[in-house]
């Protein structure tokens, strides 16, 4: 596919970014747990939707990757190992050690899919095919300040993820979680995400890259805000100096 073409992709996924961020301003997805709702059609378990619809995101990288000439490249390799320590982790160790009961729209978990598919070819299609990563990018700022954040924010993510499991350890239902990310925002999960996704970006610098950062903010932020305003109508002790997701700021 000419460049040219390739391009039209990365712009429809920046302009889903723009799209995703207007709508969840008015609705909030429902992955399933506290935010499911009725009338949203059939439901899986959530386990299975999760391996089914984040599957593609590592599976179709690699597929598409290969296609790519630089595919033997020091730089893009390194890339595509972050990639895959990150989809690795939420495709197929996430969904394995959940404890929620709950259940996923089969919606929902399709246009993950197709969302997913898009990403995946946009970026792998970048690394390896029209981007230029010459050996000499491991010595650029950008390279190592990426790589850092990326680093830093699938630390402070895979955690929160792994303290919101715990709380679920005796049984029962919904607690106020603490430690961690939690002590400043209700979502440190997601705020890892975001920043791990800045991360690739800066270190990819690439329009690829920016336009999943954007729509990882588009679409995890709004859901920030929504998990904020839940836990302060649910729990009446929950801690007031608890921002929703940037800390002291929002
Ligand atoms: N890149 C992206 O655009 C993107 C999109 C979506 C998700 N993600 C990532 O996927 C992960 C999961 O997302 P999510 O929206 O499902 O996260 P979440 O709402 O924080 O829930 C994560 C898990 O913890 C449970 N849980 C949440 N709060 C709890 C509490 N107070 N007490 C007990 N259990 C609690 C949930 O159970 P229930 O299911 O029963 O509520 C669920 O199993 C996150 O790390 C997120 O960053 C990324």
């Amino acid at each position: 596919m000419p460049e040219g073409a390739y391009r039209w992709f990365v712009y429809a996924e920046l302009a889903l970014a723009l799209v995703t961020f207007v709508a969840l301003l008015f609705v909030v997805a429902p992955y399933g747990g506290r935010h499911g709702r009725v009338g949203w059609g059939p439901t899986v378990p959530a386990r299975v939707g999760w391996i089914v619809m984040e599957a593609p995101a590592p599976v179709l990288f690699v597929a598409f990757f290969l296609l790519g000439s630089r595919r033997a490249q020091l730089v893009p390799l390194v890339f595509l190992a972050l990639w895959l320590v990150h989809y690795v982790y939420r495709a197929f160790v996430y969904p394995f050690l959940m404890r929620s009961g709950s259940r996923m729209p089969v919606l929902v978990m399709a246009l993950a899919i197709a969302f997913n598919t898009l990403n995946a070819w946009v970026n792998a299609r970048w690394i390896s095919e029209y981007g230029s990563y010459p050996v000499a990018w491991v010595a650029d700022p950008r390279f190592w300040i990426g790589v850092a954040l990326f680093a830093g924010g699938l630390t402070l993510n895979a955690r929160s993820d792994r303290t919101l499991r715990r709380l679920r350890r005796a049984g029962g239902g919904y607690r106020i979680p603490n430690g961690g990310g939690f002590r400043y925002v209700s979502s440190p999960n997601y705020l890892g995400e975001m920043i791990e996704w800045t991360g690739w970006a800066i270190a990819t610098w690439s329009l690829a890259g920016t336009a999943f950062a954007l729509y990882t903010i588009a679409n995890l932020g709004p859901r920030a805000v929504a998990n904020h305003r839940w836990y302060r109508s649910t729990f009446p002790d929950y801690p007031p100096e608890r921002r929703a997701l940037l800390p002291f700021v929002l």
